[in-house]
């Protein structure tokens, strides 16, 4: 028997069955991650799924099949690509282009990215700043899309964004996220940090359960979550109708599947017969089945050169669980091609390495 938690207000119409999904993450979330971690997703369960987020004034000129962030595989479904952007017509062109040409499902809006380049360009978490403007930018997305609109913030109002103000202006993420309602959104996604504390330090859950108590659009809870069992606690704790992890869903892909065993879904399609990994030793067994995995998705999608850097950059943000993960970084580091990183990898997990519930995030 399914347990209902979350999901109270409707995601993407209501096709979405299951409150856990992964988290926009650049150099992470392209079509190899993701295939990866669609492999763990309980049997009819549906969810929706990130890409990087793509520069909105580059994606029109592009060719979306052979960009390595826009590249996806036939059988995904649910996807729910990111854009980055302020401005009508590249948005406007972006997002027709999403939906028509590549089948995006629903669209988001990064108001969250801190990078100094994307304040430079007023967008990403400088769009928190202007709550006005941030409405507008919703408003021409909606006006060009078929499918739902989301956006994803951080804690509000970023340090300096508003005069007179305090990192934690919780009346200010009211205003702001109802600004984002009253223009078409149709979920909103907060990350309860705030820019300056980039992914460091606690993310403020009290924030996702004040905005669910204010808003009346379904909100999708994100931070801190590094286990299945953290992300029952989201849902039980903030009321949010849906949970995103990035970091530790990208290192622990079957948080999926136990996260399906705690409300009551099937195994995923082909292990119908076997129990989700639990424990240091089956989670590092299975980590290392994963990157094996990975490494093949990179190879078949990105040839020789950026799979290795892909593969590279997701060892160093995922490894931090692992016993021994420094060693794990040191081996694809020095690995000149991909069969010798795949052999190396291989090596590496022939012995038992633990991998850890949880850690303190750095990257
Ligand atoms: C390497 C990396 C790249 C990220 N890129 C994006 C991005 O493109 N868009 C976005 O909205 N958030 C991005 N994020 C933030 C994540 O989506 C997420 O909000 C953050 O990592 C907190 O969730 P977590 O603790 O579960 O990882 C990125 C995070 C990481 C670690």
């Amino acid at each position: 028997m399914q347990q209902r938690l979350g999901l109270e207000r409707p995601i993407l119409q209501g096709q979405v069955n299951f409150p856990l999904c992964l988290a926009p993450m650049v150099g992470l979330t392209h079509v190899a991650l993701r295939l990866v971690v669609r492999g763990y997703l309980p049997k009819n369960a549906h969810t929706i799924w990130p890409t990087e987020m793509l520069n909105s004034r580059r994606l029109p000129n592009e060719v979306l099949s052979k960009t390595p962030e826009t590249m996806r595989a036939a059988h995904e479904s649910g996807l729910v690509p990111q854009i980055l952007g302020n401005e009508e017509k590249a948005i406007g062109d972006s997002v027709k282009k999403l939906i028509h040409e590549w089948g995006a499902e629903g669209i988001d809006i990064n108001m969250g990215c801190p990078v100094q380049k994307a304040l430079k360009h007023n967008y990403g978490v400088a769009l928190m700043g202007d709550a006005d403007y941030a409405a507008r930018v919703v408003e021409m997305t909606v006006k060009n899309s078929t499918v739902p609109v989301s956006v994803k913030l951080r804690a509000a109002p970023q340090p300096g964004a508003l005069k007179d103000s305090g990192d934690r202006d919780f009346a200010y993420l009211e205003k702001f996220a109802n600004g984002l309602q009253d223009a078409g959104a149709s979920w909103i996604c907060l990350h309860p940090r705030t820019a300056a504390q980039k992914r460091r330090g606690f993310a403020d859950w009290s924030q996702i359960k004040s905005l669910r108590e204010v808003i009346a659009l379904p909100i999708v809870g994100n931070g801190d979550v590094q286990t299945a069992d953290d992300a029952v606690s989201m849902l039980n704790e903030t009321g949010c109708d849906m949970v995103m992890a990035g970091r530790a869903l990208a290192a622990r892909p079957w948080m999926l599947w136990q996260f399906g065993e705690k409300l009551g879904f099937a195994s995923p399609e082909g292990r119908e017969d076997q129990r989700a990994p639990q424990g240091p030793l089956q989670e590092g067994a299975e980590y290392g089945r994963c990157l094996l995995k990975l490494i093949d998705y990179c190879g078949q999608y990105f040839g020789e050169e950026l799979a290795l850097r892909k593969i590279r950059f997701y060892i160093r943000t995922t490894s931090v669980w692992l016993d021994y993960g420094q060693s794990l970084i040191g081996v694809s580091t020095k690995a000149k091609d991909l069969t010798e990183l795949r052999e190396r990898a291989a090596q590496f997990f022939e012995n038992p390495i633990e991998m850890a519930a949880s850690t303190e995030l750095r990257q």
